[in-house]
């Protein structure tokens, strides 16, 4: 397992936002952490990525136990659920954040910047500003910006909710093919099923702050293994979705 989670408790103000998150994470996976609101998703990526310490548990990563270790140097690219992208910096600088942070040199900054635009298809807009950006091209931005400095981990807070309906389908299996072209495992936040299931290799499911169930998303359809689980997922959906990616096989068997 590339990620480990252990028996992880978190509360805040005697709230218990985690209870007993124990899941594991293969090297090259995308998973997607799914529930509902408040059910403790965040919570978990926040601890993963070191910006909050659980009051239990054992976090480890690529084998090594990194509760005791800063953010800053757990190799972790963190994509926030609003962007967070900086306001007054252009595309080309947000992107080049990291590694100013880093101290790296003016050179080697220049070549990533231009390597990260021309990944994420923005080659001609580095020098405009956010605001001049559609959503879409934000959420590119922002993931170029994450994975500047290399980082060994990808984790993204619902990074399909600020986009709309009609380009989130293509954002997200342009980011799929992103993060599989680059190969880094990552780890997604969700709240929508449909999104979850069309996209991830493993799905956790989140409820209360404690894992229902974690599985591939056949297993998660097809095997439930809670009363949560089989409520909140909505079969027929997954049986439409099955139809479809049959249909559009490109070796159908006649
Ligand atoms: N810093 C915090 N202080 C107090 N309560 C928090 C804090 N962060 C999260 N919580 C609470 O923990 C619960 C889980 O939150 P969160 O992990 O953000 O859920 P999700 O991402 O699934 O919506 C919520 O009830 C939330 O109010
Ligand atoms: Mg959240």
């Amino acid at each position: 397992m590339y990620v480990e989670m252990k028996h992880i408790y978190k509360t805040f103000d005697g709230f218990q936002a985690s209870k007993d998150v124990s899941f594991g994470i293969k090297k090259g996976q995308l998973a997607a952490l799914l529930g509902p609101s408040g059910s403790g998703k965040t919570t978990i990526l926040r601890m993963i990525a070191g910006l909050d310490m659980p009051d239990s548990g054992d976090i480890i990563i690529d084998g090594t136990r990194v509760n005791n270790l800063p953010a800053s140097r757990r190799g972790i690219g963190f994509v926030f659920q609003n962007y967070a992208l900086f306001r007054y910096m252009t595309v080309a600088d947000n992107i080049a954040f990291g590694l100013q942070v880093q101290k790296k040199s003016k050179g080697e900054i220049k070549a990533r910047v231009e390597e990260l635009l021309e990944l994420i298809s923005m080659a001609d807009l580095g020098k405009r500003y956010p605001h001049q950006l559609s959503g879409g091209q934000k959420q590119r931005v922002a993931f170029a910006r994450a994975l500047a400095p290399n980082p060994q981990l990808l984790l993204l807070d619902e990074p399909f909710a600020a986009i709309d309906a009609r380009v989130r389908q293509e954002l997200r299996s342009w980011l799929k093919d992103m993060i599989g072209r680059v190969g880094i495992t990552s780890i997604f936040v969700t709240h929508d099923q449909e999104e979850a299931l069309e996209i991830a290799d493993l799905i956790i499911v989140t409820n209360h702050g404690a894992v229902e169930q974690a599985g591939s998303p056949e297993e998660i359809c097809e095997k439930p293994q809670t009363d949560f689980v089989r409520e909140f997922i909505d079969v027929k959906r997954w049986e439409a979705m099955k139809a479809v990616s049959l249909t559009q096989s490109p070796h159908p068997r006649s």
